[in-house]
């Protein structure tokens, strides 16, 4: 391999400098002056050059454009299949009924993770971005605790990587999970007990074999990756968004778009972070509760250590089922930093959001997503939004790994026996009931 001077990595707890991931892969991913696990990534390069790329008018071919400021020292290992290249969507039905019942004057975009070309979630460039760095320091073995899409992006791009992954989930992971995984010919250890038991065998698994595991929402390749997030928005829109809405479970989004304006400083953009609004299911909302109280306190000293946390959480979107958030310190921090806010979403009405999106706009979007869109009616009914705002919604996820989903959504079916019982079939008359449905929930 050849010698990295292109990067170091920077110990956020002592600040010592690290030269590179063969050091910090030899040292089980811990900083070898203090243990920390959380580090960033910084750049030996000149970052007026991260401007020229953002402000290209080239075609983007994947989250590789951005290669001069990756943690990838050779291009020759860069795996890819044009993730990241994703386009933001203008959804102006929403901005009509902003308008319409709260009286806003507000823009509002779809950022479209379920074109992904890997597996069609937001987890496709962590996928990249992580197999190129592991292939590049001939990593051959790795496992991750997850029932969720980044196992399966680990699983696509690791295989492709020839990297083994060991995969543990818990025992009752759906069946489509483990298929996903099974597909891609990597490993599947369905343990006998709960999330937080999957993550101990796999704990026990690392250490057993000296196989490196998944540094979790902080893990410095997926930050990396998903930073480039922001440059896209940049690059796409001309500015950031003012407000950002995303379904979270363990928050390495705000994680990584907080990196990603870092990465920007200085370089003339208006770099603040959007105002974060972080949206749970009904059946899991930690984060959410542990940000009310601490708001309804007045941030008191320690706040940020004092949520709750749930044994098997009994949701319907299982890859939101974070029940202990170990990272609510960092997340709850960066939303209380960039003025925004935590929100619930109530799980009965995910099938309506995603039948609402996909008539209005023919995207097809899976439960996390339709969660996040559910926290733009939240924020609206919260009075979360402002006059002027540019609303980002980032859309995590197709529906293609949630087949029981779109089963969920069938709505136009009618059973006949001839075509006597068949009416002239009209689309437009679909439209105001699935608006009645919203303005029910919402009480317009
Ligand atoms: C589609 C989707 N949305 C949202 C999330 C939450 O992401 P995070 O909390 O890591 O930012 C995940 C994964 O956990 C996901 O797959
Ligand atoms: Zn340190």
């Amino acid at each position: 391999m050849m010698n990295n001077t292109k990067f170091h990595l920077h110990c956020r707890k002592c600040g010592a400098d690290i030269p590179g991931f063969k050091e910090w892969f030899a040292n089980n991913q811990k900083c070898p002056h203090c243990g920390g696990t959380y580090v960033d990534v910084k750049y030996h390069r000149d970052y007026s050059e991260l401007k020229k790329l953002i402000d290209t008018k080239e075609h983007v071919e994947n989250v590789w454009h951005y290669f001069d400021f990756l943690p990838l020292i050779d291009k020759k290992n860069e795996i890819s299949h044009t993730e990241g290249a994703i386009p933001v969507d203008r959804w102006e039905f929403m901005e009509k009924f902003a308008k319409k019942y709260y009286n806003l004057d507000i823009t509002v975009r779809a950022y479209r993770n379920d074109l992904n070309q890997g597996t069609g979630t937001f987890k496709d460039v962590a996928g990249a971005v992580t197999a190129s760095v592991l292939k590049e320091n001939g990593v051959k073995d790795y496992c991750v605790a997850s029932t969720g899409n980044i196992a399966n992006a680990f699983a696509h791009y690791f295989a492709e990587a020839g990297i083994n992954l060991g995969v543990f989930v818990p025992e009752d992971t759906l069946k489509i999970n483990e298929a996903e995984i099974n597909t891609y010919g990597q490993g599947l250890f369905r343990v006998k007990g709960d999330y937080a038991m999957a993550k101990k065998v796999a704990a026990d698994y690392s250490a057993k074999y000296g196989i490196l595991i998944s540094g979790g929402n902080t893990d410095p390749m997926r930050v990396e990756a998903k930073k480039t997030m922001v440059f896209e928005w940049l690059r796409q829109m001309g500015k950031l968004p003012s407000v950002y809405i995303q379904a979270v479970s363990g928050g390495t989004g705000p994680i990584a778009i907080a990196k990603g304006c870092a990465d920007l400083e200085g370089l003339g953009y208006d770099n603040r972070l959007p105002r974060f609004i972080m949206v749970q299911p009904s059946g899991c909302t930690p984060m959410v509760e542990g940000y009310a109280k601490a708001k309804a306190a007045g941030f008191p000293e320690g706040w940020q250590n004092d949520y709750p946390c749930y044994e098997n959480p009994k949701t319907s979107v299982p890859i939101l089922a974070t029940g202990k958030p170990g990272t609510f310190p960092i997340v709850a921090s960066l939303v209380k930093e960039s003025g925004g806010d935590f929100v619930a979403f109530d799980e009965q009405y995910l099938a309506d959001m995603a039948k609402l999106v996909a008539y209005e706009t023919t995207v097809r979007i899976g439960p996390a997503a339709a969660v996040c869109v559910g926290g733009f009616f939240e924020s609206l009914k919260n009075g979360l939004l402002k006059n002027g705002d540019d609303v980002l919604i980032n859309l995590g996820e197709g529906s293609r790994r949630a087949p029981a989903f779109v089963e969920s959504i069938i709505y136009t079916t009618k059973h006949v026996a001839s075509v006597d019982e068949c009416e002239k079939f009209d689309r437009s008359k679909f439209e105001p009931m699935l608006w009645d449905k919203i303005l029910k929930i919402y009480n317009l």
